[in-house]
């Protein structure tokens, strides 16, 4: 994220009087972090200049306090097809519902972060911008939209946000200045450590459609300080034959050295509509012009990737301008399914490879198919610790409900780790669904182990294609919602993972039933009781 050092900005004069600090809301809408940490960015930097910031994570935020505020920032990312992050969901309703407060008087800004490969780029931060305004705000700053790459607009963006929400006499008519843009950004990558792979396993049977990679890994020194729940960032290369075609179909086969550039550090895959536009210009594309002036383009990127303009209408380019069609590649997070307190100086990931088939050609993950087709064991891989703290253990002696179908159920490995290992007295029970129990039963004998020594107390598991119709895990807890309620009644705390479109939801939507079902109370009760949950933190997802 952007950092920014002191050097640069005037500090007050220690001769003049204090002035009192100008109070500056900060909200943040995080879902991987970086939201969060620009907000504390922001803060800092703000401090320096005479403002009292108030850092809120939206998760928590009380409407009035915006309407309260007389400056008001928010950084807010938007996550996957356009949605606020899920942690802010109930918020960010309140927020766009009628019974949100007047915001008369707030001077505001809003950041958006986002990720242009989705057609709904910084919806989150746009509609957040629009209402803000709508509820009467003062929009004092122009909202910025920012791609992966969000360091150096963010930095620039919060230097023109600052100016802008300064009050006109701030420091008694001394000159603020300020210069982020001008400073290096902290340099970039600093925290990645290099790991030997010491496992690679396959965790399904060969008879199963499904690759899910357990990758274990040692490092040279000790290990990330991860906590339970945590992330590594991992740093993919592209696949060699489909940087081959990209090149093939631009006419630049020869080109060995971009070809490794490509190779390692751009990312070959995304195609957004700004790919789109860029490609018109640089080629001035008859076919591209027309795609873009009748209003189709976006209907056509849609699945489609960077070789599918290349291929479909090709032209040829100069180096250059094929990498001004890509963007920088980034890393892509893994939820650790290991515990330090288990496995000592190593982390284990379990990595599903992603492959489907779409308009005529076959797709593959960028970072899944990196580790499962190129990766070896004895090999080594760059990773990068990426902490959750919105997704951890509770104290020892809380009870804990686990829900990971799939890869979802990485983290709970670690969870029960950890439990084992620091012989934890609460209670775990474990959800765990995929398709078939012969083929895909992901870390069976670690849960057959954890079972007998009572580490896990109880494991439902709902296998879908071992039977004509389809269980979930969502069945299984509508099966045991009365035990299931009987624990978060007693405080257990519930926890989900794995995708977020379909299942989460559904999982979501299966807890409301239970608790009406098992309290006999409306379904508006229902709801109110899982809010509450989340309110108390004791409803954490991490989900993808
Ligand atoms: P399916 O592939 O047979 O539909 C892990 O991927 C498991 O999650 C699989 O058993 C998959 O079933 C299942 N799954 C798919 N959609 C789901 C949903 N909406 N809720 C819960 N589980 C789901």
């Amino acid at each position: 994220g952007a950092e920014f050092s002191e050097a640069g900005v005037a500090q007050p004069q220690p001769a003049a009087p204090a002035r009192p600090a100008e109070p500056l809301t900060i909200v943040f809408a995080s879902e991987s972090g970086n939201s969060e940490k620009l907000a504390g960015d922001l803060a800092k930097n703000a401090r320096k200049l005479g403002f009292k910031p108030n850092v809120v994570d939206m998760a928590d935020l009380e409407l009035s306090t915006l309407a309260s505020a007389k400056k008001l920032v928010v950084i807010a990312a938007t996550w996957g097809e356009g949605e606020p992050p899920g942690r802010v969901t109930r918020v960010y309703n309140e927020l766009m519902g009628e019974g949100a407060p007047r915001l008369d008087g707030v001077e505001f800004g809003v950041l958006a972060l986002g990720d242009t490969a989705y057609v709904e780029f910084c919806a989150v931060g746009k509609k957040i911008d629009e209402r803000l305004a709508a509820l009467g705000g003062k929009r004092a700053v122009d909202r910025v939209d920012c791609d992966l790459d969000f360091a150096e607009p963010a930095g620039k963006w919060i230097e023109g946000a600052l100016k802008a929400l300064a009050p006109p006499d701030a420091g008694r008519g001394r000159v603020i200045e300020v210069d982020f843009a001008t400073k290096p950004a902290a340099a970039p990558n600093t925290d990645i450590v290099e790991a030997e792979i010491t496992e690679l396993v396959n965790l399904n049977s060969s008879r199963s459609d499904k690759e899910t990679v357990h990758l274990a890994l040692a490092f040279d020194g000790p290990a990330p300080a991860y906590q339970p729940g945590d992330s590594l960032d991992l740093y993919p290369e592209n696949d060699p034959a489909y940087v081959d075609d990209l090149l093939k179909a631009a006419g630049l086969s020869d080109d060995a050295a971009l070809r490794a550039e490509l190779i390692a550090s751009r990312d070959v895959t995304t195609l957004s509509a700004k790919t789109v536009e860029t490609y018109a210009n640089a080629t001035d594309h008859l076919y591209v012009k027309k795609l873009i002036a009748d209003g189709e383009m976006k209907d056509w990127i849609a699945g489609r990737q960077l070789i599918d303009l290349l291929t479909t209408f090709p032209i040829a380019l100069d180096a250059d301008k094929l990498r001004s069609l890509t963007r920088p590649l980034a890393p892509r997070a893994y939820s650790i399914a290991s515990s330090r307190a288990e496995v000592g100086d190593e982390a284990h990931l379990l990595i599903s490879a992603v492959r489907y088939r779409a308009f005529g050609r076959d797709r593959k993950g960028v970072a899944s198919n990196y580790v499962a087709e190129r990766l070896k064991k004895g090999g080594r891989v760059r990773v990068k610790l990426k902490p959750n703290k919105h997704f951890g253990l509770p104290a020892a002696d809380k009870d804990i409900i686990m829900v990971g179908p799939g890869t979802g159920v990485a983290p709970f490995r670690a969870f029960v780790q950890e439990r084992r290992a620091t012989a934890a007295t609460g209670k775990s029970w474990l959800f765990f669904g995929d398709r078939q129990f012969t083929h895909d039963f992901l870390y069976q004998l670690d849960w057959q182990d954890a079972l007998k020594d009572g580490v896990l107390t109880r494991m439902d598991v709902a296998f879908s294609r071992d039977r004509p119709d389809k269980i979930y895990v969502q069945h299984k807890i509508w099966e045991r919602r009365r035990d299931l309620v009987e624990w978060l009644d007693k405080g257990a705390h519930f926890y989900v993972c794995g995708d977020a479109k379909a299942m989460a939801k559904d999982v979501r939507a299966m807890l409301v039933n239970a608790y009406a079902d098992v309290k006999a109370i409306t379904p508006e009760a229902a709801e109110q009781a899982v809010a509450t949950l989340e309110r108390e933190k004791r409803y954490l997802t991490d989900v993808y």
